[in-house]
């Protein structure tokens, strides 16, 4: 096979994916009593890459790394080649090839990321990416593997036939995906389970690609946590943890003081169990060489070596004096009930310096000054500490290796950085914040962002912005004008876009 005709003619949505950014990977390792290597300086291996949406950030990120995206779609795989291209990045290449078929030379990597790729192949597929995982992952490196989990999708299922059953296998992708939009409008009048009218009504919201290649694609193969951790045992590959967000988390009463294989048998047993009862649908497994150094269940007790960053908002007026249960609530819409002031004084302090990440033990100062300066009591190191893992858990803060440095101010000239006037420029592609989250930016949105080279003043913006709402026919007083001007600003500073003066 020489390309993928279903992705030619329907690309994925290719996104930056938060989840999978090595710096993240390697603190929940080192959570796991697992140091990874430097991803500043690693290399990296994105299987399924797409058109690269999330491989080339991280590429930008740390030109010391050395990134290789692998991508059997030759739609995809060219139009990420051409962007690499015309933004000159010499430390990252799309090989368009098939995961099955790659060749020993590749070499070794320090992080290997397959999203969205494992469940969606043939069985022998699903192999080869494993024996790829095992045979190109370094002493010490981390391979990500995301899979759909059986318990979640079982209910799912009669949908997923009723949509094969009622479409044409004949017709292109696009249109398949049309048909099956007409056939979710005829299912919600038909069918009354609310999970599946749930599903049903998210599926005629989200990108098409998403209901395709979920819902009408030729593989689609969900399984047991145990049936994964099994396969890739077989390869040589042990659990080490979860890179996703979790509702909940295994405990593991004496985990250290277990052998090995006990532990690992206890603890894939909790985790099958977990996913039953949450109905578990998605898995980001974080997987290493089974000759590498043992992990084990996560433990706070490395979080102090970490930092950790955090984009929280909350509607109520928190109090820093009582501990009583406040939420917060993240971009993505996800809540976060905190309760310990300490914590909720670290989530505003996180929040306020997002998307730096602040060392522990910082934060934990800053987080003592701060309720004490509002009149609470003092606040304990441990169970802090405690608090704030289980928030890192939940993905309320991420932990990471790489604190980052960004621009305070936007400056007189503002001047964004080239990756991201050109993600700006280019239709198809989505503009990545720092923390590798999708910006949602409209047309005027874009334009402004592409037009930060820093030789641009705020009456020269200003020009602009006028410009596009007279073309647009938009007759916005200037006020108007320069306030949606400064709220730009401020996103992109936030989103760490903008270079230092
Ligand atoms: C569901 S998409 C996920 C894309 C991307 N990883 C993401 O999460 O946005 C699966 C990707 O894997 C690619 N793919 C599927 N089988 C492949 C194979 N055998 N070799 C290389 N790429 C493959 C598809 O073309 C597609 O781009």
């Amino acid at each position: 096979m020489d390309t993928l005709a279903s992705y030619d003619e329907l690309p994925y949505d290719s996104l930056p994916l938060p989840e999978t950014q090595p710096d993240v990977l390697a603190a929940l390792a080192k959570l796991h009593g697992f140091d990874a290597p430097d991803p500043c300086t690693a290399r990296i291996l994105e299987l399924g890459c797409a058109q690269g949406g999330n491989l080339i950030p991280l590429a930008w990120r740390w030109p010391q790394s050395d990134c290789v995206g692998v991508e059997l779609s030759r739609v995809q795989a060219g139009a990420g080649t051409a962007f690499i291209r015309q933004l000159g990045l010499p430390n990252v290449r799309i090989l368009h090839a098939d995961i099955a078929a790659l060749p020993d030379s590749l070499g070794e990597f320090d992080y290997i990321i397959a999203h969205g790729v494992f469940s969606w192949v043939p069985p022998a597929v699903q192999q080869a990416l494993l024996a790829r995982c095992r045979r190109h992952l370094s002493a010490r490196g981390l391979a990500y593997v995301s899979f759909n989990v059986s318990a979640g999708w079982q209910p799912l299922r009669r949908l997923r036939a009723t949509l094969l059953a009622r479409t044409d296998a004949r017709l292109t992708a696009p249109e398949r995906h049309h048909q099956a939009l007409q056939v979710l409008d005829e299912l919600a009048t038909e069918w009354t389970d609310p999970v599946l009218l749930k599903e049903m009504a998210y599926l005629k919201t989200a990108a098409p690609s998403y209901l395709f290649h979920e819902y009408l694609a030729d593989s689609h193969a969900p399984m047991s946590f145990a049936e994964f951790a099994g396969m890739a045992d077989a390869h040589g590959l042990r659990y080490l943890g979860e890179a996703g967000p979790r509702q909940a988390r295994v405990e593991i009463e004496d985990a250290w003081g277990l052998i090995p294989e006990s532990m690992a048998g206890r603890w894939h047993d909790a985790e099958s169990s977990l996913d039953e009862a949450l109905a578990t649908r998605f898995r980001r497994a974080l997987l290493a060489r089974d000759d590498a150094p043992c992990g084990q269940p996560p433990l706070p007790d490395a979080l102090p070596g970490l930092s950790v960053y955090a984009d929280l908002a909350s509607d109520d007026e928190i109090d820093l004096a009582a501990a009583q249960a406040q939420d917060f609530v993240n971009p993505a819409g996800n809540r976060f009930a905190i309760t310990l002031p300490g914590v909720k004084a670290a989530a505003m302090i996180l929040s306020a310096h997002y998307p730096a990440a602040l060392p522990y033990h910082a934060l934990y100062a800053a987080a003592c000054g701060l309720v004490q300066a509002h009149g609470g009591a003092g606040v304990d190191e441990a169970p802090f500490r405690v608090a704030l893992f289980d928030l890192v858990m939940l993905h309320g803060a991420m932990p990471t290796v790489w604190p980052g440095q960004f621009a305070d101010t936007p400056g007189m000239q503002p001047r964004a950085h080239a990756l991201a006037r050109a993600q700006a420029r280019a239709p198809g592609w989505v503009v990545s914040g720092a923390r590798q989250v999708a910006l949602a930016l409209d047309d005027p949105g874009r334009n402004l962002l592409a037009a930060l080279d820093g030789q641009r003043n705020e009456s020269d913006l200003m020009a602009l912005m006028q410009q596009q709402c007279d073309a647009a026919g938009r007759d916005w007083p200037h006020a108007q004008v320069a306030e949606r001007i400064r709220r730009q600003l401020w996103l992109y500073l936030r989103q760490g876009l903008i270079e230092q003066a």
